[in-house]
């Protein structure tokens, strides 16, 4: 019975100890015991170097905070008040998924290293003043993103110490067809920086992992552009491109990156004049042509045929190379499928000749200068190099010994000028 007592007594004693340390717990100070002192505007700390910091905390902007409803202790779980120095806030502990991929990313590396030129949670999202992202007030709302990322990537000094792209990148990517649609137009479907660099895992483009890394490019460009992506993947540069062809174009070869305009745009690559350019850059270039063992010099052949020589001049009606190849849908001419296969190509060619008949197109559209492939145009060409560089030489010839001449005959009659003078 003693015993049954005793274990009463233990027990009771111990439920009362867990009490007063629930109690305790319980006694965690709430917002309104920080706030009696950060709610004061006035305070300050003053760091190390003499400058100060304000303490003051916007007790409205917290409260409309996502985690406006809890207390200060969610996130400073050491602070009591008073308090002495605080530990540094582990947004991770709450939120493992955001806190992994960003300790993978670029920014996250050297901030795990102390570097406080790249960003912490806070940086992107602000302290006291959280906002879920769908929210058009948080930092992190589609039509803010642009803003957060270039407080740091418009800064000159950054941009030199980490060797990032320029001022000028940034800028014309807000002069970009994907920065005015979100910008001037406020269409919150055009792409922000963290649709091709994702938010976290952010790392630079020749990491496999990288969102931007080559081989992902089309997928990331094509989540908001699926119908042309479709046909990018059955083309001769998908197929390469999934081949592992590190050479094969993807988007941003033909597009560029930050700078990527409307196609109208007369300065865009794909611009119809600039088109014959942006493809030349591989099918005028040796060493690509013989690697994949391709049809040599596309673009010299192409400035040489009509059609080049019309779209040098200005005429954007002329043929060029997509007019005949397609876009994004480019075939090998061997494929049934392609515009410029000999059986389509009366088709091709009477988009813009109509009255072309089944013998339109049997002439060389590549007009290819050499003996092998294109006999008289070699042969004019030929003689008229000839024929115009005899000219030159013969003229240079004849103005040269007209002048050796008259200096002679300058010589023989003496200073004849000046002695009959005097
Ligand atoms: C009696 C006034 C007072 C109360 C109450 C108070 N603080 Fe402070 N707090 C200060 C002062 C003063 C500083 C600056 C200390 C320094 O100079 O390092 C400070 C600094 C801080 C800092 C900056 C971290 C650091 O170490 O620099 C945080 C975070 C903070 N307080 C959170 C809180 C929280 C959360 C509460 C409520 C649990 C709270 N404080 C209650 C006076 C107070
Ligand atoms: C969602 C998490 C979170 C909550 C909740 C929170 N804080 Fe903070 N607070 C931070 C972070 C992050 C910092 C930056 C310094 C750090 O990492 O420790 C900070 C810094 C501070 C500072 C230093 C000054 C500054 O702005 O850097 C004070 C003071 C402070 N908090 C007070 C408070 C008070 C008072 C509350 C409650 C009303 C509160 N905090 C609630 C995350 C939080
Ligand atoms: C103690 C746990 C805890 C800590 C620490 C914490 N959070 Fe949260 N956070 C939450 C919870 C719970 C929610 C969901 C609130 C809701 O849905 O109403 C949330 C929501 C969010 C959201 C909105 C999420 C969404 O899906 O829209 C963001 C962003 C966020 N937190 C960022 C942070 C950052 C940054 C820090 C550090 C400064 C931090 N959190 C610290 C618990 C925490
Ligand atoms: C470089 C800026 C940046 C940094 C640094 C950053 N975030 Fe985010 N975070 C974003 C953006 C932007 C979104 C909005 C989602 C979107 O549109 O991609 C977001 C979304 C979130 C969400 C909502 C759910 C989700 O994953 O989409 C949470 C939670 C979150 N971040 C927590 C954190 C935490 C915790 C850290 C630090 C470990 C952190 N973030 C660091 C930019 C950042
Ligand atoms: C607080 C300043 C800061 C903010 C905010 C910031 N960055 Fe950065 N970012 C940096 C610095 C500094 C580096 C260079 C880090 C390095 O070289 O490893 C960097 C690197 C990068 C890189 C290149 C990665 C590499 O290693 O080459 C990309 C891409 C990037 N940031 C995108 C973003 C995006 C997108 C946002 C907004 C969601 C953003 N940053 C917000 C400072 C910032
Ligand atoms: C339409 C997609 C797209 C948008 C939007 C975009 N970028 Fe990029 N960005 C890229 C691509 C692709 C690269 C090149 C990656 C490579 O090949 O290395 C790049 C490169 C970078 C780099 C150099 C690091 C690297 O990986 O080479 C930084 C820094 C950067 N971007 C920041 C930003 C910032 C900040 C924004 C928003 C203002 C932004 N970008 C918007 C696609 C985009
Ligand atoms: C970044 C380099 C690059 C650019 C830019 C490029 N191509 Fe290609 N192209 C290739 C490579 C590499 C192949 C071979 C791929 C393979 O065989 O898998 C190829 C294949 C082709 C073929 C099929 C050749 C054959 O016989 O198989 C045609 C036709 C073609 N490209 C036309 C174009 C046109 C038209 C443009 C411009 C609108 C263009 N390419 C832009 C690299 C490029
Ligand atoms: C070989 C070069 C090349 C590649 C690779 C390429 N494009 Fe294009 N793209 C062009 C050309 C040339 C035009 C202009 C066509 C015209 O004049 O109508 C164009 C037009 C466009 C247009 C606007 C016109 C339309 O058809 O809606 C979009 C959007 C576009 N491309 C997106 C993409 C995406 C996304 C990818 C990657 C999946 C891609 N492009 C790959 C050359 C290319
Ligand atoms: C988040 C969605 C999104 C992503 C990702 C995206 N775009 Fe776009 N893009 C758009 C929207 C929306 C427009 C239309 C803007 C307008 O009409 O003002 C557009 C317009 C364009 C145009 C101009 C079309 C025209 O009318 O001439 C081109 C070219 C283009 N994008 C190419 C790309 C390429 C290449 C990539 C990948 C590097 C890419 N886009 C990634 C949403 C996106
Ligand atoms: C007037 C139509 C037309 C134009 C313009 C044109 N091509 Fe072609 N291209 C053809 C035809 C037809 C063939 C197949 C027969 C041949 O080689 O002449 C061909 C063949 C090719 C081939 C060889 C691969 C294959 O499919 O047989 C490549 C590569 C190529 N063209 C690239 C280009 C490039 C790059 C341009 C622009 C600089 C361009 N073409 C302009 C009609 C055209
Ligand atoms: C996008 C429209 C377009 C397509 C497609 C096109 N052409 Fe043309 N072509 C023109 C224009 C415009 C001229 C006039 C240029 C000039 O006056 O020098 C021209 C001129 C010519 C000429 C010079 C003689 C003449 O009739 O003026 C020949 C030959 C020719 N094209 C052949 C072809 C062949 C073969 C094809 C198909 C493989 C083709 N073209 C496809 C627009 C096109």
């Amino acid at each position: 019975m003693k015993r049954m007592i005793r274990h009463y007594l233990a027990a009771v004693l111990a439920a009362a100890a867990l009490l007063s340390a629930g109690l305790a717990a319980g006694a965690a100070p709430g917002v309104s015991e920080c706030m009696d002192c950060h709610g004061d505007k006035t305070i300050e700390k003053t760091l190390p170097g003499g400058r100060t910091v304000s303490l003051y905390v916007d007790l409205q902007a917290y409260r409309s905070s996502v985690h406006g409803k809890g207390s200060c202790v969610t996130c400073h779980a050491d602070a009591t008040a008073p308090h002495e120095k605080l530990a540094k806030v582990s947004c991770g502990r709450c939120h493992g998924d955001a806190d992994k991929s960003y300790a993978g990313s670029s920014h996250g590396k050297l901030r795990a290293k102390g570097v406080t030129d790249v960003p912490a949670c806070y940086d992107c999202h602000g302290k006291h003043d959280i906002r879920k992202p769908k929210d058009p007030a948080a930092r992190t709302f589609r039509l803010n993103i642009v803003a957060t990322c270039l407080r740091c990537h418009m800064d000159r000094a950054l941009e030199q110490k980490y060797d990032l792209p320029g001022q000028q990148v940034m800028i014309a990517y807000q002069q970009s067809v994907h920065g005015m649609a979100s910008k001037k137009s406020g269409l919150t479907g055009s792409a922000v920086c963290v649709d091709c660099h994702g938010n976290h895992a952010i790392l630079p483009g020749d990491e496999p992992r990288s969102a931007t890394h080559r081989q992902k490019i089309p997928t990331m460009c094509g989540k908001c552009h699926p119908g042309i992506l479709e046909k990018y993947e059955m083309s001769v540069h998908g197929k390469g491109m999934r081949a592992g062809i590190a050479e094969s174009p993807v988007c941003t070869d033909c597009h560029g990156e930050h700078t990527i305009s409307k196609v109208s745009d007369p300065n865009s690559p794909v611009f119809a004049r600039n088109i014959p350019k942006t493809c030349s850059g591989c099918h005028e270039n040796e060493a690509i042509s013989t690697r994949y063992a391709l049809p040599k010099k596309r673009f010299s052949s192409y400035m040489d045929s009509f059609h080049g020589i019309a779209v040098e001049y200005g005429m954007t009606k002329a043929a060029n190379c997509s007019s005949c190849h397609g876009v994004h849908d480019i075939l090998p001419s061997s494929d049934p499928a392609s515009p410029v296969n000999k059986a389509n190509l009366p088709k091709t060619c009477g988009k813009c000749h109509p009255n072309a008949g089944p013998n339109f197109a049997k002439g060389d559209v590549h007009v290819e200068v050499s003996p092998k492939k294109a006999m008289g145009v070699f042969a004019v060409r030929l003689f008229y190099t000839i024929f115009i560089s005899a000219l030159v030489v013969l003229f240079v010839l004849h103005v040269g010994l007209e002048l050796y001449g008259r200096w002679n005959r300058r010589k023989e009659n003496g200073p004849d000028g000046k002695e009959g003078q005097s």
